[in-house]
C-alpha cells in the first residue's frame, strides 16, 4: 500500500514506512483551501491547510511513501485519524521521477474536496495571507505549515514551481516583517 503526501505528509513524517519515491501526480493544483479546526486553526477560527482541487493542466509533485508490509492497516489507521479535519482517502496514478526507475503505480491520497465541512474554498490571497498570519492551533502555528512546506517543496520537489505556494510565503513573510517594523 502507497500513500501520496502533497502537504504536511511531506514533511511532518511521523509514521512508519518501507520506502519512499519522489514523483507527482497528473490532473490537480495544491491550494490552501481547507480549512484546519484540529491541527492549525480551532473551531471558529480555522486555519488554512492544503488540498488538491482539479485542473485538467495541473501537476502536483510530492512524496510517495510504501507502508510497513504486514502493518498498512495500523498505520493506514494512524493517517485516517491524523487527516480526520475533513480528508477523504482517493486513488490517483503517482508517476515516480525519472531517476527513480520505477514505474506508474497507483497510490491513495488525502483530499479535503468541496463537500466536506471544513472547506474553505477560492480566496484572494491577501486573505489568506492574513489567515494564515492569524491562525494556530494544537500542532502549531499555521505559519510555521506554510514555511515548512515552502521549504521542502523548494529543497526536496525542486521541479514544482507551485505559484500558489511560494507567493503566499512571500506575502506572509512581508506581514510577519511589517508586525516586527511597527513593534
Ligand atoms: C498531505 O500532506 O498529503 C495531505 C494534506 C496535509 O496533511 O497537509
Amino acid at each position: 500500500m502507497w500513500v501520496f503526501g502533497y502537504g504536511s505528509l511531506i514533511w511532518k513524517v511521523d509514521f512508519s514506512y518501507e520506502e519512499k519515491v519522489i514523483g507527482y501526480i497528473k490532473g490537480f493544483s495544491r491550494r490552501f483551501w481547507q480549512g484546519s479546526t484540529d491541527h492549525r486553526g480551532v473551531p471558529g477560527k480555522p486555519g488554512r491547510v492544503v488540498t488538491l482541487v482539479e485542473d485538467p493542466e495541473g501537476c502536483v509533485w510530492g512524496v510517495a511513501y510504501k507502508l510497513p508490509t504486514g502493518r498498512e492497516q495500523e498505520v493506514k489507521r494512524y493517517l485516517d485519524h491524523r487527516e480526520k479535519g475533513g480528508y477523504r482517502v482517493m486513488t490517483v496514478t503517482f508517476h515516480p521521477r525519472q531517476d527513480s526507475g520505477r514505474t506508474p503505480a497507483q497510490t491513495l491520497l488525502y483530499i479535503g474536496s468541496r463537500d466536506n465541512p471544513d472547506y474553505l474554498g477560492p480566496a484572494p490571497l491577501e486573505d489568506i495571507a492574513n489567515q494564515i498570519v492569524t491562525s494556530t492551533g494544537p500542532s502549531g502555528q499555521n505559519t510555521e505549515y506554510l514555511f515548512q512546506l515552502a521549504e521542502a517543496v523548494r529543497s526536496v520537489l525542486p521541479e514544482d514551481k507551485d505559484a500558489h505556494l511560494f507567493s503566499l510565503e512571500r506575502l506572509v513573510r512581508e506581514r510577519l516583517e511589517d508586525r516586527h517594523a511597527v513593534k
